[in-house]
C-alpha cells in the first residue's frame, strides 16, 4: 500500500520551535511527530510512503532516511517549487500514488491519534465509493472542516471546510483513504481538498466518513500540542504503561510522566501529572513541573516552576525561576534564576533576565 502525508506549511503557529526545526520533526512524546504516523502506516503494510514538503526538504531528508530501514519502508520527498495546498501536492506525486491500482492513504501531518489504517482499509473496500475521510467530534467544529451526512448512511452530503455557521459537530481528523481515481479530480496548481475535491465527490455521491475511536487532536499550535501531549500520555498509560515512569518513584505527581532514559531527575523534584521529558534534561532538586514538555539538553535548576509549557532544546530554566500558561522556550534560550514568565513565547538564542507578566512574543 501507499501514504501521503502533507508536510507543507511553515508551522507558523507552533513559532518558536518550528524557527529552528521543521514542524514534522518537533519531538511529540519523545519522538519526532511525523514517526507515529510512519511507524502506524508501516504497521498496516504500507511500503511507499510520500512525505509532501515545500521547504527545507534537507534536514528532513537526514533524519527521514535513517527511518527507512527501520520501518522497512520506502520514503520519497515530493518537493513543491510553490505551495500546492492540500490537493496539489496529490497530483504531483501521482506517478507514486498510481504505482498499482489499489487505494492510498493521505493525511495531514500535525494530527495525532490512534491512526486506524488497516480497518479504514476494509471500511473503504466494502463501501466501494472513491474515497473515505476520518471523522471525529469537537467543540469547536469551525476551526476544522465538517462532514454532514445522509441519514442512517456512511455517505457524505455535504463538505463544509470552517464553517461561518454551525452546520453539525463530526468533523474531518484529516485522515483519507483514496482510489487513484480522485487524481482524476485534481489539477497541477495550488488547489485545496477540503474545499475543491471533496464537494465535487460528495455531489457524486462517492465520499464516506470512518468514525474514530478514542482520542484525537490537531497538535499545530502550543495550546493544542499540550493538550494533545495529555491525551496521548493518557493513552499510553492504558495500551503501554511500561513507557512511562512508574508511579512508585518518588518524584512522580499524579502519573502520566514520560521520561527519556538519559535524562537525569532529582529524586527530590517533582514531577507530573502529564508532563515529558527528552534526552539528556536535568531537572533539580525541588523543581515542580506539570502539564509541560521539556525537549532535549534543556535544564530545569532547583527549585523552578514549570507548568502549562513547552521548554525547547538546549534552553535552561534557573533556580525559583516560574514559567507559566503556554509559554513557549525557543532552542537555546536561557530564563534567568528567580525570573517569572507568564505566557512568554521566547524566540532562540535568547535570556530572559527580567519577568515577563504578560503573555507576549519575546524577540
Ligand atoms: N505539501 C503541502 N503543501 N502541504 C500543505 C500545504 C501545501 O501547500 N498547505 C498545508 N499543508 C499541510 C499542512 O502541513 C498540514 O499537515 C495539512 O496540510 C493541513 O493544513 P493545516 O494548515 O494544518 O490545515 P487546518 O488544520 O487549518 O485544517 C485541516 O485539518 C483539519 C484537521 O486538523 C483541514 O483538513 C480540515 O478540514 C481538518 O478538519
Ligand atoms: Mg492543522
Amino acid at each position: 500500500m501507499k501514504g501521503l502525508i502533507l508536510v507543507g506549511g511553515y508551522g507558523t503557529r507552533l513559532r518558536p520551535l518550528t524557527l529552528t526545526t521543521p514542524k514534522p520533526l518537533v519531538e511529540f512524546g519523545n519522538r519526532p511527530m511525523i514517526l507515529h504516523q510512519v511507524e502506524s502506516l508501516a504497521a498496516a503494510g504500507v511500503k511507499d510512503i510520500v512525505l509532501a514538503v515545500n521547504y527545507r526538504p534537507e534536514v528532513m531528508v537526514a533524519t527521514l532516511k535513517k527511518y527507512e530501514e527501520e520501518y522497512g519502508v520506502n520514503i520519497t520527498f515530493s518537493v513543491e517549487t510553490e505551495p500546492l495546498g492540500t490537493a496539489g501536492p496529490l497530483k504531483l506525486a501521482e506517478d507514486v500514488l498510481r504505482k498499482d491500482d489499489t487505494p492510498f492513504f493521505v493525511l495531514n501531518s500535525d494530527i495525532i491519534c490512534d491512526y486506524p489504517f488497516a480497518e479504514l482499509a476494509e471500511f473503504h473496500k466494502a463501501h466501494g465509493g472513491e474515497g473515505t475521510i476520518v471523522a471525529t467530534k469537537v467543540d469547536e467544529p469551525s476551526k476544522y472542516g465538517v462532514i454532514v451526512h445522509k441519514d442512517g448512511s456512511s455517505q457524505i452530503d455535504r463538505f463544509v471546510e470552517k464553517p461561518v455557521e454551525f452546520v453539525g459537530n463530526r468533523i474531518n481528523a484529516g485522515i483519507y483513504i483514496l482510489n487513484p481515481s480522485v487524481i482524476d479530480l485534481i489539477e497541477l496548481r495550488p488547489t485545496s481538498i477540503e474545499k475543491e475535491t471533496f464537494p465535487q465527490l460528495s455531489a457524486k455521491g462517492s465520499l464516506h466518513s470512518f468514525d474514530l475511536e478514542g482520542y484525537w487532536m490537531d497538535v499545530g499550535q502550543p495550546k493544542d500540542f499540550l493538550s494533545g501531549t495529555c491525551l496521548y500520555l493518557t493513552s499510553v498509560a492504558k495500551k503501554n504503561p511500561e513507557m512511562l515512569v512508574a508511579t512508585t518513584e518518588p518524584f512522580v505527581h499524579g502519573g502520566n510522566v514520560l521520561i527519556d532514559p538519559t535524562a537525569n531527575i532529582s529524586p527530590e523534584a517533582k514531577i507530573g501529572p502529564n508532563v515529558v521529558i527528552g534526552p539528556n534534561v536535568t531537572v533539580g532538586a525541588g523543581a515542580r513541573l506539570s502539564r509541560s514538555v521539556v525537549l532535549a539538553n534543556s535544564n530545569i535548576k532547583s527549585h523552578a516552576y514549570v507548568k502549562n509549557s513547552i521548554i525547547g532544546w538546549n534552553s535552561t530554566v534557573g533556580r525559583w525561576a516560574r514559567v507559566e500558561n503556554i509559554s513557549v522556550l525557543g532552542d537555546d534560550v536561557e530564563v534567568k534564576d528567580e525570573v517569572y514568565v507568564n505566557g512568554g513565547r521566547v524566540l532562540p538564542h535568547k535570556t530572559i533576565a527580567g519577568n515577563v507578566e504578560k503573555p507576549q512574543i519575546i524577540m
